[in-house]
């Protein structure tokens, strides 16, 4: 039986599943073509299971993602089941161009208000002030358009000065790379969200499905962004599969688990934790919704954490 679990949304109470999904897949690019009544059904799916929590983005197919999303929860009769993030591209993170995207996003995710407003990454070419889009995402807020408002792939410092930017309204979640594989979150980020009583958003926590053992050193996805990925060069790919894959194949056994299932509910076992798994069907989702409703030994987390550990990850690719 499937037991999800369900934690704050930062400190706002709203009560968000511990495994999410990650809608990026539904964008029908980065990761191959993708159909509408796939997302359908990956959607129905996860709300069966007690996924409330899905992450989108304006960026996943060029908005193709948002209208996935937005009519399949019509369609479903579900606006009041779950709780739908988005993101602005860091391109787009003037004043204006903040509002004119959180305008669009709804509109293409046919939604009330959008649960959660992410800065997808920080405006890193763009030199727009922070202060100037935390201005633009408070107004959205006292504007009734967004209820809460997060960042992603911001480090502490300019997390910081974002929140300080902000007079009535807070920095609730920052979204991640991090999975037991990439986790240089747990340097500075992980600390301070805990300390501070964010939720950290766990982006790519399967590794992009590298940790579930279904690929093979002969065997690696070629039709996706995976192919030109760090995670499944060579030299990396073999450190994973040789170091780390096993012995979460052997904790799931012991567990009657799947590789998938121990590897976010190793990340779960992180408190303020929420992992968004994406999936490609519907089966993956209610698998991945098996990692919520138990933990594994404090023993085996350490067997893991070791493992994981022992990896020597480049991203120095040529
Ligand atoms: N904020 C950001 O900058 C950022 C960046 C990246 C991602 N994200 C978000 O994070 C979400 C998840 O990240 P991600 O999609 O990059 O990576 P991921 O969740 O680590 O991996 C997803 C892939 O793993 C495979 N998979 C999923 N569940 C599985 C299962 N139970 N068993 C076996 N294989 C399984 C599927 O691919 P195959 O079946 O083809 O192997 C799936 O497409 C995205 O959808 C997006 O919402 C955010």
């Amino acid at each position: 039986m499937l037991t999800m679990e369900y934690v704050s949304l930062g400190k706002t109470g709203l009560k968000i599943s511990i495994i999410g999904l990650g809608a990026w897949q539904f964008g029908g690019d980065a990761w191959g073509p993708y159909e509408y009544q796939v997302a359908k059904t990956v959607i129905s799916k996860a709300v069966e299971v007690g996924i409330n929590f899905i992450d989108t983005a304006a960026v996943y197919g060029r908005g193709r993602s948002e209208e996935f999303v937005g009519r399949a929860i019509k369609e479903l009769g579900i606006r009041d089941q779950v709780i739908i993030a988005t993101k602005v591209p860091g391109d787009w993170h003037r004043y204006d161009d903040v509002i004119k995207a959180a305008h669009r996003s709804k509109e293409r995710l046919g939604i009330d208000a959008i649960d959660l407003l992410q800065l997808h990454w920080p405006a890193a070419w763009l030199n727009t002030p922070v202060c100037e889009t935390m201005r633009a995402m408070e107004k959205l807020v006292n504007d009734g358009v967004v209820r809460y408002i997060g960042v992603s792939n911001y480090l502490p410092p300019l997390l910081d000065y974002a929140r300080k930017c902000l007079s009535k309204t807070d920095i609730v979640s920052t979204q991640n790379r991090y999975s037991i594989v990439e986790r240089e979150v747990e340097k500075e980020i992980l600390p301070y969200v805990q300390r501070e009583g964010l939720t950290l958003i766990a982006w790519s926590p399967l590794a992009k499905g590298v940790v579930t053992g279904k690929y093979s050193f002969e065997n690696r996805p070629r039709n996706d962004l995976r192919a030109g990925d760090p995670l499944f060069m060579d030299d990396n790919f073999r450190e994973i599969s040789s170091k780390l894959v096993p012995v979460i194949k052997e904790v799931a056994s012991k567990y009657g688990k799947t590789p998938a299932q121990v590897a976010l509910n190793w990340l779960i076992m992180h408190p303020n934790v929420v992992p968004i798994p994406g999936a490609r069907n519907a089966e993956q989702v209610e698998e991945n919704a098996g990692a919520a409703g138990w933990r594994m030994s404090e023993e085996d987390f350490l067997k893991l954490t070791k493992a994981s550990d022992s990896l020597r990850i480049s991203y120095v690719n040529f």
